[in-house]
């Protein structure tokens, strides 16, 4: 098939186009690299069935045929929430529509990359896809959550109105190597402190929790909800809930690093319960997550080392 990936230089969707390519698709990736890295695509600018497109695809996306668009163009980190709040209204709306648009164009089939941010800090434990969440409008936070759920409103009306044949995977905390090592989620802050020996930062008690999925089982899920005929938004991730506390544990851990812990204030609107309820990707995709979390952690790890 002939398959866009919007955001095909992240960390994420760069995994996407791996298995995309092995499986012997063709893929265009269209980025506009706000935090997709080059690197992440470097091993492909040989491979004839694989075209990178520069562009923001809130001003612009390719006039081609697709058999297949995935949607996972968006900043998604916290940092970027206070930088570029802006960037990710946009990207989440505008730029979302201009690809509905042409799946409605082409006769594309498109997948959208919503968020388990769409239940903000849940009131509800594990989150079905049916629990309709608890956002913070106006919050620290919101450029995203509110983006993703705009996203997801548009998605499930292109689908309605105009027939536009739409998946919507709602991802969950997602780690493994090619993670900006900067980009200020859980994961990169813990392995980078702790490699360099630094103190780790923790936000709250580090009671909090979330549920770490690794990267190879995201894009399995991806691809199968694609690849399926359900049209509901699912839940993917790992239901491996632990406390941040206790991540910061199998790190220190792993890396061998005795560094302290430094405790800062938790940011406003932090979710303090993170779990998917996965039971829909089980029934109706056979999907669920396989890689342990010390498995995951060890080949993570190996790729934070590169940066030292
Ligand atoms: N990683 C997670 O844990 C997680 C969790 C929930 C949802 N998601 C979603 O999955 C997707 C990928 O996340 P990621 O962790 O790989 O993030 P990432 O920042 O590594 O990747 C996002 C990519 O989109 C590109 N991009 C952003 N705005 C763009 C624009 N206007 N035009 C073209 N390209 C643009 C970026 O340059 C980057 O390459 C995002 O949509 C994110 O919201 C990720």
């Amino acid at each position: 098939m002939k398959i866009l990936v919007a955001g095909g230089a992240g960390f994420i969707g760069s995994h996407l186009v791996d298995r995309l390519l092995n499986d012997g698709h063709t893929v265009d990736v269209i980025d506009n690299f706000v935090t997709g890295r080059k690197e992440n695509i470097a091993h492909l600018t040989e491979n004839s069935q694989f075209t990178l497109i520069e562009q923001d695809i809130v001003k612009e996306v390719p006039d081609k045929k697709y058999d297949r668009i995935y949607n996972l163009a968006s900043p998604a980190s916290p940092i970027d929430f206070a930088k570029i709040p802006f960037e990710i209204l946009m990207v989440g709306s505008m730029g979302h529509k201009n690809l509905l648009d042409l799946a409605e164009k082409t006769g594309a089939r498109i997948l959208f990359a919503s968020t388990s941010e769409v239940y903000g800090d849940p009131k509800v434990n594990p989150q079905p896809e049916t629990y309709f969440g608890n956002v913070n409008c106006r919050g620290a936070r919101s450029c995203y959550d509110e983006a993703k759920r705009f996203g997801e409103a548009l998605t499930v009306n292109y689908q309605k109105m105009k027939g536009v044949d739409t998946r919507t995977i709602r991802i969950f905390n997602t780690y493994g190597p090619r993670m900006a090592p900067n980009d200020g989620r859980v994961i990169p802050n813990f392995f980078m402190q702790a490699l360099k020996g630094e103190a780790l930062t923790m936000y709250g008690d580090g009671t909090q929790t979330r549920s770490l999925c690794y990267v190879s089982d995201m894009v399995e899920g991806m691809t199968r909800l694609m690849e399926s005929d359900v049209t509901e938004p699912v839940n993917i991730g790992n239901t491996d809930e632990m406390t941040i506390r206790k991540i910061g544990e199998l790190i220190t851990e792993l890396t061998g690093s005795s560094a302290d812990i430094k405790f800062l204030p938790l940011p406003e609107n932090d979710p303090k319960l993170r779990q998917p309820d996965t039971s829909r990707a089980k029934a109706l995709l056979d999907w669920q997550a396989v890689v342990p979390a010390h498995k995951g952690l060890q080949e993570t790890m190996t790729y934070f080392q590169t940066f030292l």
